[in-house]
């Protein structure tokens, strides 16, 4: 509730900047770096109060004169422009991203706050710099939390004088995770990373010792300091984490992993009540999980988009033909026109059932964008036997159309999954013409035209699905001819 409340009062500030002339006409300037087109204007007012923040706690700390002001501004000014140009030409979809781009300015803003909080109490040494590289990688890209330990570091290095050692040991440090986070997939793997981070910062520490020549004294108090650093880092991802993800709407790896375990409500109830769609969504994740690996897109998102895609059925599972064990067909007493709308609405349905059960916005995006606008050709089919004046439109989904490469893998693994199982007799070359029929199919009726895919994508996916339907169905036709008949 406050959630929603603090979430809708930002939005609406947001789109109110959005709407304000003057901030149009900077955004319509196009000539400057950081103020063209590409960079929306959530990401102008997020970055100049970040930039303000910065400005206003390193200026306290290095003390108010007007050559340390202008000083100061530069360095920040420099940093900022980087960081937006290093932003908008690698990372563009996390420009486009207002949400990404305040959780980006809420993670550096705070980072400087406990940075200045840990030099009062502690030492700089014992700024928990990882925590917010680690959460940069894990909640935005891990290429953008090495820019951010970049950044983090060397202003950690500014606050205290100058110090190259703070900022050797604490990159150093944050780089150590960031490296890790591609192996996690569950919170607990947090846990090895965070020890991790304390060996590096020990490594570091030493290095610097050596160069440096600390006393003894100065030397262990500083190690004491760097490990304090690592454990501090682990505890406060561990506990921010699952905040930061619900209220900016982000979807890590191990909320993923999550999602996918069996025993979550949603899917057991698809389990025992659509056995049907169960299976289909089992045999389509197989599908599309290594076609997304083999273009380089999220294979673990495919995977668990796989399993929910369908779970609008659950409605009315009898209307769809995986459940159909009974040889009465529901559909045989309707209209053509209302069984489309029947089978239309598992998409609507599965929404619902998705927002009542809070999963993520990124998999309710997939469940609406799944069937696209495609047409319902057998009961489009059927009508046309009655009445051949009747419009297509009537018998295609509402959509919208798959959004980004991970909901076209979704739907074209969901048509393909669907098809093969029709296909007689499947040999490979059998199911090779249905895979790229089907694909030919869906690029020809335009459900690609929303999204970023592209024709090499399209070739890539195709000769993956191929390939694990030929697994699949080289196994089963093996299996019969060596099993003997009952
Ligand atoms: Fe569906
Ligand atoms: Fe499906």
């Amino acid at each position: 509730m406050i959630r929603t409340m603090i979430r809708n009062i930002l939005l609406s500030l947001l789109r109110r900047v959005e709407r304000d002339p003057l901030a149009t006409a900077v955004r319509r300037g196009g000539g400057a770096i950081i103020w063209n087109r590409e960079i929306n204007i959530p990401s102008y007012l997020v970055a100049f109060v970040s930039m303000a923040i910065f400005f206003a706690v390193l200026m306290f700390e290095i003390g108010i004169s007007w050559m340390n002001a202008v000083g100061l501004f530069l360095f920040l000014s420099m940093v900022f422009i980087f960081f937006l140009m290093y932003l908008k030409n690698e990372k563009p979809h996390l420009i486009a991203d207002s949400e990404a781009v305040m959780l980006l300015g809420v993670i550096c803003t705070s980072a400087v706050l406990v940075m200045q909080l840990s030099k009062d109490w502690m030492s700089p040494l014992a700024t928990p710099l990882a925590a917010f590289t680690l959460l940069t990688g894990l909640l935005l890209s891990r290429s953008l939390a090495l820019m951010v330990a970049i950044v983090l570091s060397m202003i950690l290095a500014v606050l205290n004088g100058f110090r190259f050692e703070y900022f050797f040991i604490q990159l150093f440090a944050s780089s150590a995770g960031i490296f890790s986070l591609a192996a996690v997939r569950t919170r607990s793997d947090l846990s090895r990373i965070g020890v991790r981070v304390v060996l590096i910062n020990v490594v570091a520490t030493v290095i610097v010792h050596f160069f440096v020549g600390w006393s003894l004294l100065t030397f262990e108090v500083n190690l004491m300091w760097g490990v304090l650093s690592g454990v501090l880092s682990v505890v406060l991802v561990l506990g921010v984490l699952p905040y930061l993800e619900t209220f900016f709407s982000r979807t890590t790896n191990i909320k993923l992993i999550e999602l996918a375990d069996f025993n979550q409500p949603i899917l057991k109830r698809l389990m025992l009540e659509a056995p049907g769609t169960y299976h289909h969504s089992l045999l389509m994740a197989s599908l599309a999980e290594p076609a997304a690996e083999a273009i380089g897109a999220n294979a673990l998102f495919a995977r668990v988009g796989a399993y929910y895609h369908d779970i609008g059925k659950l409605t009315h599972p009898e209307y769809f033909i995986e459940n159909q064990q009974v040889l009465e067909n529901p559909h045989d007493p309707l209209k053509p026109t209302m069984s489309s709308l029947v089978v239309t609405s598992h998409v609507k349905d599965g929404v619902a059932l998705a927002q009542a059960h809070k999963l993520d916005r990124v998999i309710i995006d997939l469940i609406e964008q799944h069937h696209g606008t495609s047409l319902i050709h057998y009961f489009y089919h059927r009508a046309l036997e009655h009445n051949t004046a009747i419009k297509q439109e009537s018998f295609r989904y509402p959509g919208p159309k798959p959004r980004t490469k991970v909901g076209a893998i979704i739907m074209l693994a969901d048509a393909v999954e669907a098809a093969s199982r029709s296909v007689e007799d499947p040999s490979a070359a059998r199911m090779k013409d249905t895979v790229e029929q089907v694909i030919n199919n869906k690029f020809t009726d335009g459900q690609f035209s929303e999204c970023p895919i592209t024709m090499r994508d399209l070739s890539t996916i195709a000769d993956s699905m191929i390939n694990t339907l030929s697994g699949i169905y080289h196994a089963r036709i093996d299996y019969q001819k060596t099993t003997p008949s009952a």
